[in-house]
């Protein structure tokens, strides 16, 4: 369970979530890109967690627009499912929490629905939207029923993210995502290792831009594939995540551990080795397993 800090963070490194380096450019980017062209409308999230990807979200609101989060917090869950998975993996979770980060980098908080996402169309318009972050529930059912509402609340070149398309625990987020592309015409542009970026609108512009920006990153591999007769880029940030220096960390602590436990147990096994070495009884056992061999080599025939 990720314990909560309590004093307000002073960086966006300091706030618990999952919110890869990578995924935070794309966002700069696809958000900056929005600003440039003068597309206006809302911004959504489906899952603010403490707030990480909130932040920088809030970041790229204009005066004139709502951002709207969505997420249980400390309420209960719709179903025993979704009540599980909030127990695994959010149960410290509180509104407040997530408030007192936002309220760090920002004046204003963002239109909060503590409720489930299942509500979201009840209180924001269809196509009044520019940007939609999935990444509330990991069941089927739940992020299908997200991405139908991010489609109503986008109007064709708005841009959606979904979270954990691809990961080892989440098979009904990748069941979700790849029925909207294959069954309901999402488009994707991009994928990275957590998320998935897509579109109903134009693709191919907005593909050689990424392209275009990508080609002038340092730290950013990409590569473009072909996936279903359309073009798809597949972007990877150079540095190892977090997480995963964190996760190597955090091995290397439990190696150092086991050596150390081993290594003392060797020792405590030496010294009681030469304490029963140095006692009476193991001399005169030694001498009594002695005297037989003695005995044979005196009388070699015997
Ligand atoms: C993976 S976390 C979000 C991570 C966050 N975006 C970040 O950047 O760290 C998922 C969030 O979805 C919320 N959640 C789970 N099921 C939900 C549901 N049915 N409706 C609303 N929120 C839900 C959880 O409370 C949790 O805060």
């Amino acid at each position: 369970m990720i314990k909560h800090q309590t004093a307000p963070p002073a960086s966006l490194d300091d706030v618990k979530g999952w919110f890869p380096k990578i995924d935070q450019m794309l966002f700069t980017w696809f958000l900056e890109r929005q600003e440039r062209l003068g597309e206006t409308g809302d911004l959504v999230e489906l899952g603010s967690y403490l707030g990480k990807s909130a932040i920088l979200m809030g970041r790229h609101r204009r005066a004139d627009e709502t951002f709207t989060v969505c997420d249980l917090f400390d309420s209960e869950a719709p179903d025993d499912s979704n009540q599980a998975e909030m127990n695994g993996s959010y149960s410290s979770l509180t509104r407040t929490a997530f408030e007192t980060n936002y309220g760090a980098f920002h004046d204003r908080l963002p239109e909060i629905i503590q409720a489930p996402t299942s509500v979201i169309l009840d209180h924001v318009e269809p196509e009044s939207c520019r940007f939609v972050h999935v990444d509330a529930s990991h069941l089927y059912e739940h992020v299908s029923g997200d991405i139908q509402a991010a489609h109503i609340m986008l109007p064709a070149g708005g841009v959606i993210v979904c979270d954990d398309y691809r990961s080892e625990h989440t098979p009904g987020v990748s069941a979700a995502v790849w029925e909207a592309v294959a069954v309901h015409g999402l488009r994707p542009i991009c994928v990275t290792t957590q998320k998935l970026y897509g579109t109903w609108g134009d693709v191919e512009t907005v593909q050689d831009e990424l392209l275009e920006w990508l080609q002038k990153q340092d730290n950013v591999w990409h590569e473009v594939q072909q996936v279903a007769g359309r073009r798809l880029v597949r972007i990877k940030g150079k540095w190892a995540p977090s997480s995963e220096v964190q996760r190597l960390k955090d091995r290397l602590a439990k190696a150092q551990d086991k050596i150390a436990r081993m290594e003392d147990r060797l020792a405590r096994t030496r010294d009681e080795l030469a304490a029963v070495r140095g006692s009476v009884s193991f001399k005169v056992g030694r001498s009594v397993t002695a005297l037989p061999r003695a005995l044979r080599r005196r009388n070699p025939g015997s």
